[in-house]
């Protein structure tokens, strides 16, 4: 269900990581949002990272405006699984870090999940996950009445046509808190999921990095850094010319649905065996009778992507 009109009011809730960091560049340039927060939990790396990280990253984009929270660091029932081998150490390695001016709020992200929807009109709020999905998860179970608040959620993660990033079966996002997934695909509010069948079709090739630099300005480089970081390892496992950018799509399906395909599928989460666990069971085809219960994409037209990032990056002043 994609938004028109007045801005749109969004909670991002992310693991930052370079494709999350972009992500937010991306959304943060973007005036048709009224960002109301951007909560962090424990992903890619340690929540004390990845809270560190999403303040590095508005310090670079100049929105110290926007409230930056830290979440669980730790899924709802399994023990964390982090991802250094694929993002560096720091989680957005590719940049200098530094302590970042950006402060960190004092309220934990669920309760500032809570709160915020709770104050919010009916139906008003998207929420854009783009990493495990403990504290939305948990926001929903400690406080039901959130969910009539909640325009739509748009997450990154899940795959079926691409098998797993992490396993065999599983992407890393649903992987990492598979119980905390399955809980949010089943809220009842509208759900579209960004899967890795779209975002492996969104590769980051040389060109691409080419035309970010050529912007010339400290976001731009700070984007071809991690990029280029990012891509070293994905096009080494993939075998291809450059790395997905996953998260990013999820802003973009906001700012631009008409370059996605997608269609409403039942959507089921491993969550008992380990073997497949994470495991997203899309019927596709209908074939179960299962009813509906998000809108799984399955296509992205990835020059019209790469355009809108690219006009949106240049939206940054030197
Ligand atoms: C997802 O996992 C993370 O590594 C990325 O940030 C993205 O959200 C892709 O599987
Ligand atoms: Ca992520």
């Amino acid at each position: 269900m994609p938004l028109t009109g007045p801005k749109i009011p969004l909670i991002i809730d992310c693991d930052p990581g370079q494709d999350d960091a972009v992500m937010l560049l991306l959304a943060f340039a973007s005036d048709e949002f009224d960002i109301l927060g951007v909560t962090t939990v424990a992903g890619n790396v340690p929540l004390e990272l990845t809270q560190r990280n999403a303040r590095i990253i508005s310090d670079i984009a100049g929105r110290s405006d926007v409230r930056v929270f830290a979440g669980c660091d730790q899924p709802l029932q399994r023990k964390l699984v982090t991802a250094e081998y694929v993002h560096g150490k720091t989680g957005i390695d590719g940049i200098e870090i530094f302590e970042p001016e950006t402060p960190l709020q004092k309220t934990h992200a669920v309760d500032f999940i809570i709160e915020t929807l709770m104050a919010s009109d009916l139906d008003s709020v998207t929420l854009v996950p783009t990493g495990p999905l403990t504290n939305i998860a948990l926001a929903m179970r400690r406080e039901p009445g959130i969910l009539p608040h909640i325009k739509q959620v748009v997450l990154m993660g899940g795959a079926v046509r691409e098998g797993g990033n992490t396993t065999s079966s599983a992407e890393f996002n649903i992987y990492v808190d598979p119980h905390a997934a399955q809980e949010v695909l089943h809220c009842g509010r509208p759900v579209t999921v960004v899967p890795l069948d779209v975002t492996h079709q969104a590769l980051v090739k040389p060109g691409i990095v080419d035309r970010i630099r050529q912007l010339d300005t400290t976001v731009a480089q700070a984007t071809v850094g991690m990029l280029e970081f990012f891509n070293r390892f994905d096009s080494h496992k993939y075998g291809t010319e450059g790395a997905p950018l996953h998260d990013p799509c999820t802003i973009a399906w906001l700012l631009k649905p008409d370059l996605f395909r997608g269609k409403s599928c039942n959507v089921e989460v491993e969550t008992d065996s380990e073997l497949t666990m994470g495991h997203t069971a899309v019927d596709f085809w209908q074939v179960t009778g299962r009813p509906a219960n998000a809108t799984w994409l399955y296509d992205i037209d990835k020059n019209g992507f790469f355009e809108l990032l690219i006009e949106r990056l240049s939206r940054y002043a030197s």
